[in-house]
């Protein structure tokens, strides 16, 4: 693969926590390409340096060392205001426990990475995206008058309207019972087949047999990959690297 098919590329990364006897090497000496227009899912024993991955590729956390390109831009590079422009206008970031804030409507919400960017937003391109998550009829709706699955549409549409180059999201359908979750896969799918290049780290083999590829992190390090796995063999690949020691 050459840089340019890399929506991604991560060169021998590590990101240590803490000093001396107490550091933990959360992501060690990793080397990966997440490719464009692909969906690829992460992976892993719980504390084997998902979530540590996920935000130094997305540029949320600074690496100690090696080097992050978000297409040819190196984000490792960046200063930390160019950092946070990059973030909020190539980057959209989806967490488990949606975050969407409380006192916005669905459309508020959606809105707020355009105006952070310094844009004033259209209502059509709020409304265009709300309905590309089918929440078209929900726009005046609160956080709280919403479902799960819902709200993480909202969150996604939201980390979707300054159309990133990448869509990362940490456990996207950890806090939704499995139609929820299902909603919002099928909604992912749609995106990477549109050509939206994913990154999403998830526990269940199922959601990551939605993905084009599946890598598994144990111990910081990338350990092995699978493309075009389904559930089963998924979950037999994880069970393998959980038994390992
Ligand atoms: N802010 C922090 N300070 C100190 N140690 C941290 C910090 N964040 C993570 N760690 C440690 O780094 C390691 C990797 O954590 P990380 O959150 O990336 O794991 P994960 O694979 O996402 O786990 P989970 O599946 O439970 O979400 C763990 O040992 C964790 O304790
Ligand atoms: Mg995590």
């Amino acid at each position: 693969m050459t840089r340019a098919d890399a929506a991604v590329t991560l060169r021998g990364v590590s990101r240590v926590y803490g000093r001396g006897a107490a550091a933990v090497r959360a992501v060690n000496d990793v080397t990966v390409e997440f490719p464009r227009g692909g969906w690829t899912a992460v992976m892993g024993p719980s504390g084997s340096g998902k979530s540590t991955l996920l935000h130094c590729a997305a540029g949320l956390e600074r690496v100690d060392s090696g080097q992050v390109l978000l297409g040819d831009t190196d984000l490792t590079a960046a200063r930390d205001r160019e950092l946070t422009a990059l973030r909020r206008t190539r980057i959209g970031f989806v967490f488990q426990s949606f975050n969407l804030i409380g006192s916005l409507t669905a459309a508020q919400n959606v809105a707020l990475p355009l105006r952070l960017a310094g844009r004033r937003p259209r209502g059509s391109e709020v409304r265009e995206t709300l309905a590309a998550v089918g929440l078209a009829d929900r726009a005046r709706h609160r956080p709280r008058e919403l479902s799960g699955g819902q709200q993480q549409r909202v969150a996604i549409a939201r980390a979707m309207v300054t159309r990133p180059d990448v869509l990362f999201a940490d456990e996207p359908t950890g806090a939704l019972d499995s139609s929820a979750a299902r909603t919002v896969l099928d909604l992912m799918r749609q995106m990477a087949d549109a050509g939206q290049s994913i990154v999403m780290v998830t526990h269940d083999p199922a959601a990551a047999a939605r993905a084009d590829a599946v890598i598994f992190l144990r111990d910081g390090r990338v350990v092995d990959r699978l493309t075009g796995a389904g559930p089963r063999e998924v979950a037999d690949r994880l069970a393998g690297w959980e038994a390992a020691r």
